[in-house]
């Protein structure tokens, strides 16, 4: 086993249940979450020779002044994990996402290739501008979605499951076209801006036992500690991301739903249009950064 694998593992079981730390703050009461401060590194992020933006001017409206990413809130060996294409695991699940891209499935016999050509090309942005709004459906769709529309209606093939790792890989490789592209959201279509209002409410709305909202631990303490978890904003730039607490890929809302459980409360299902709503808001809190998906996470 090299050095960093087995620092990694030793890192990976100091990391205590993130619930259990949080019984012991709502014990001593509310606003009594943290345990200490620090702030977010400042260190520049660059992933196979492409300066990241992972720090920005907050959009107009904004309740904080920049807009951080999560990477500045890691540990340095996950920084460095994230910045070597080469070392991250994630990288793993973009190859298996590439292979199902070329791959024929459904009755028409297509592959994605057959309609979308080279992704490198024609799914340039998409990471950086979804959830987007999609007229038929009178929603804003995800990229999971999209993936899963594509399937059922252009190839005759059945739509991936909830976090199916086809779903992860796919979505990862889809993503990962637009690395170091800055997040942006056309809230002028449709009705996204009354989605976006959805999700600001669910986002500042108290949940659970533990009586928080999201923004509670992202913007009230953010950069303080909750155990050994150093809270970032809450940025979704980089999913779905790679995690060594679980060894494997972490979707967006698989990520929202353990945000809530640890506040005790019932987890909505994944794409509900609670979580798509929170999704549409959180993206658009994250206005300028990059897309580092897949990022490495602790
Ligand atoms: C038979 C042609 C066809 C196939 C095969 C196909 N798509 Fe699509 N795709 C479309 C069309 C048409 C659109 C635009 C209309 C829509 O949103 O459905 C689209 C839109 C998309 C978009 C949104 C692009 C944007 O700029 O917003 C994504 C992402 C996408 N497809 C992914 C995929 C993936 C991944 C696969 C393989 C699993 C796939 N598609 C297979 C025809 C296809
Ligand atoms: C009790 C505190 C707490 C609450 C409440 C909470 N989270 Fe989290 N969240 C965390 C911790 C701890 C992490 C992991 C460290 C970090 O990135 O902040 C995290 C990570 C995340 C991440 C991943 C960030 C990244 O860079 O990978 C997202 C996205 C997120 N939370 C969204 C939410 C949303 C949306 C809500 C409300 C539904 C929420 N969280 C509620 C504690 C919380």
């Amino acid at each position: 086993m090299s050095d960093r694998r087995g620092r990694r593992l030793a890192e990976r079981c100091h990391v205590k249940r993130l619930s259990w730390a949080i019984a012991l703050a709502a014990a001593a009461g509310p606003g009594m979450v943290v345990l200490a401060a620090d702030g977010p590194v400042d260190d520049q992020l660059v992933i196979d020779g492409r300066e990241m933006i992972t720090r920005t001017m907050a959009p107009a409206g904004h309740p904080l002044p920049e807009v951080l990413s999560g990477w500045l809130f890691r540990e340095a060996e996950t920084r460095a994990t994230e910045a070597d294409s080469f070392a991250n695991p994630g990288m793993l699940a973009v190859e298996r996402g590439e292979e199902l891209w070329n791959t024929v499935d459904g009755s028409a016999g297509k592959s994605c290739t057959s309609c979308h050509g080279n992704a490198a090309d024609s799914m340039k942005t998409v990471g950086a501008n979804y959830p987007k709004w999609d007229a038929a459906a009178a929603k804003p769709v995800n990229v999971e979605l999209q993936i899963n529309k594509c399937r059922v209606a252009q190839m005759g093939a059945e739509a991936y499951g909830f976090d199916a790792p086809d779903q992860l890989a796919l979505t990862a490789y889809v993503k990962h076209q637009a690395l170091g592209t800055p997040m942006h959201l056309d809230l002028a279509a449709g009705d996204m801006q009354s989605w976006w209002d959805k999700g600001k409410a669910v986002y500042y709305t108290r949940m659970g036992q533990l009586n928080l909202a999201c923004a509670s631990c992202h913007e009230a303490s953010t950069g303080k500690y909750i155990r050994a978890d150093h809270l970032s904003q809450g940025q979704v730039n980089g999913f779905p991301t790679y995690r060594f607490n679980t060894g494997g890929m972490v979707s967006l809302h698989n990520r929202f739903r353990g945000c809530i459980r640890d506040t005790r409360a019932e987890m909505p299902k994944a794409f509900s249009d609670e979580l798509l709503a929170l999704e549409v808001y959180v993206t658009w809190r994250g206005t300028g950064l990059s897309v580092e998906t897949p990022a490495v996470r602790q």
